[in-house]
């Protein structure tokens, strides 16, 4: 168990950040390029182990994957091309690898098994099992079908047209992937954007997706094949959400931050924290296979509270972590509603956040479906833990730059997840 000890940073964070690649393009591009048809050439991929975990499944898949210092070559053979795997698909602590792979996986010719670490095996799964089923797909877990292990036998699927009762990409990637090799056309309807990268990239890969944003919806038809292509992934705006965070409450801050992601179903942050008064300036828009991509410059300046809730909370689910640490730091006090898919990510993370930053002196209190955090409080530093949760590592480790005693993050390893190197980039810009 490693543990990271954070002091503060009393001329600031000064800088210029890489931003490493975007964790769901990463596994997007590996997934599309197993099961299209030819040689993909993929930059940018974030070597963080959930991603590393998505291309080892595809290995055993019988897909030839190759990875270099900057490029991973996939040579997809197509979706029949995929061969049953003889042991079990371990997807370590990926959500989106177990929940994505299980709609790949309803539709193929053979017997699969998933499963994952602790925190996978808390995670509800009827959420992709459900649909699954739906479309005829024969899967099987713990209670139901809820729980890890999940085995399926890949049959014969028909498109449906699903009514998600959560707003989130992974089921609705689930269901599409599934929908490819479905008899028909496969809908799904959500009650709010979740992020579109499966969208974005199953057209970029040539298979022809209907959406109607305005109204939760997007739509594929079975049958559909893809062309391998060389994909360019974005930097991850949910990594970059730990440096305009450190940067917006640290004083005598400026970080330039290059390569962000900016695809608007993940932009909340942004939002947030300029409804916060942070000082903000997003630059050199241009656009990589498909995502929009830009540079962002950051600066401390004196924030607010704000209220964060409604269609605003899939655009920054993983975001909130780092939410609650700058509310911490703005005046007056900010509420996070409508967020209880917080409960079932990694951990659950208002418990997790609410209890490590409550150690740290700050105000904050959790609710049903979110938290309540008060304004403008100093924070005296401690010894707190990741909980093996990624952003819950880095979210605390902020606190350390402002704290007057040093914060010391347990179970620091786990930010290896996402961010590889986090702890070396963060002190490098003191
Ligand atoms: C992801 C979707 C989100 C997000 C997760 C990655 C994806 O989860 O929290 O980190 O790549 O599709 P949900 O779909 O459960 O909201």
């Amino acid at each position: 168990m490693v543990k990271e000890k954070i002091s503060s940073a009393l001329k600031g964070i000064n800088g210029t950040v890489i931003i490493p690649g975007d964790k769901s393009v990463s596994h997007r591009s590996v997934l599309f390029a197993s099961i299209a048809e030819g040689t993909s050439v993929i930059r940018g991929f974030l070597k963080g182990q959930d991603c590393l975990s998505t291309i080892s499944c595809m290995k055993q898949m019988g897909v030839e994957i190759e990875e270099t210092n900057d490029t991973i070559t996939v040579h997809g053979k197509g979706f029949a091309g995929l061969k049953e795997p003889e042991r079990v698909l371990d997807v370590g602590n990926s959500g989106t690898t177990i929940r994505l792979l299980s709609g790949l996986l309803s539709g193929t010719a053979f017997y699969s098994v998933l499963e994952g670490d602790d925190s996978i095996a808390k995670r509800p799964m009827s959420r992709v099992t459900v649909p699954l089923r739906q479309m005829g797909a024969k899967i099987e877990g713990r209670e139901n079908g809820n729980l890890t292990p999940l085995s399926i036998r890949g049959s014969k699927l028909t498109g449906i047209e699903y009514d998600s009762p959560v707003a989130s990409a992974q089921v609705k990637s689930a269901v599409l992937l599934a929908g490819l090799n479905a008899k028909g056309t496969t809908r799904v309807k959500e009650p709010s954007v979740s992020r579109d990268h499966t969208e974005r990239m199953l057209s970029a890969f040539g298979v022809d997706v209907y959406q109607d944003q305005i109204n939760g919806i997007a739509e594929v038809t079975g049958g559909s094949v893809l062309k391998a292509r060389n994909v360019q992934i974005p930097g991850d705006i949910s990594s970059a959400a730990f440096f305009l965070a450190a940067a917006a409450i640290t004083p005598h801050s400026a970080l330039e931050l290059k390569n962000v992601g900016v695809n608007p179903t993940r932009t909340g942050i942004l939002d947030v924290l300029e409804q916060m008064g942070a000082d903000i300036t997003v630059f050199n828009e241009r656009t990589e296979t498909g995502e929009p991509v830009a540079d962002i410059r950051v600066c401390c300046s004196e924030l607010k509270g704000t209220e964060v809730g409604g269609a605003l909370i899939p655009r920054l689910i993983d975001e909130i972590p780092a939410i609650a640490v700058i509310a911490t730091q703005a005046e007056g006090t900010t509420i996070i509603k409508d967020a209880a898919e917080l409960k079932v990510k990694e951990t659950n993370r208002i418990d997790t956040m609410v209890n490590q930053l409550k150690k740290l002196g700050a105000d904050i209190e959790a609710t049903d479906d979110g938290m309540i955090i008060h304004g403008k409080t100093p924070l005296i530093g401690g010894e707190v833990s990741s909980y093996h949760d990624h952003r819950v590592g880095m979210s605390l480790a902020l606190c350390g730059l402002i704290a007057k005693e040093e914060v010391v993050v347990h179970d620091a390893q786990a930010v290896d997840v996402s961010y590889p190197g986090f702890f070396e980039e963060l002190n490098r810009l003191k």
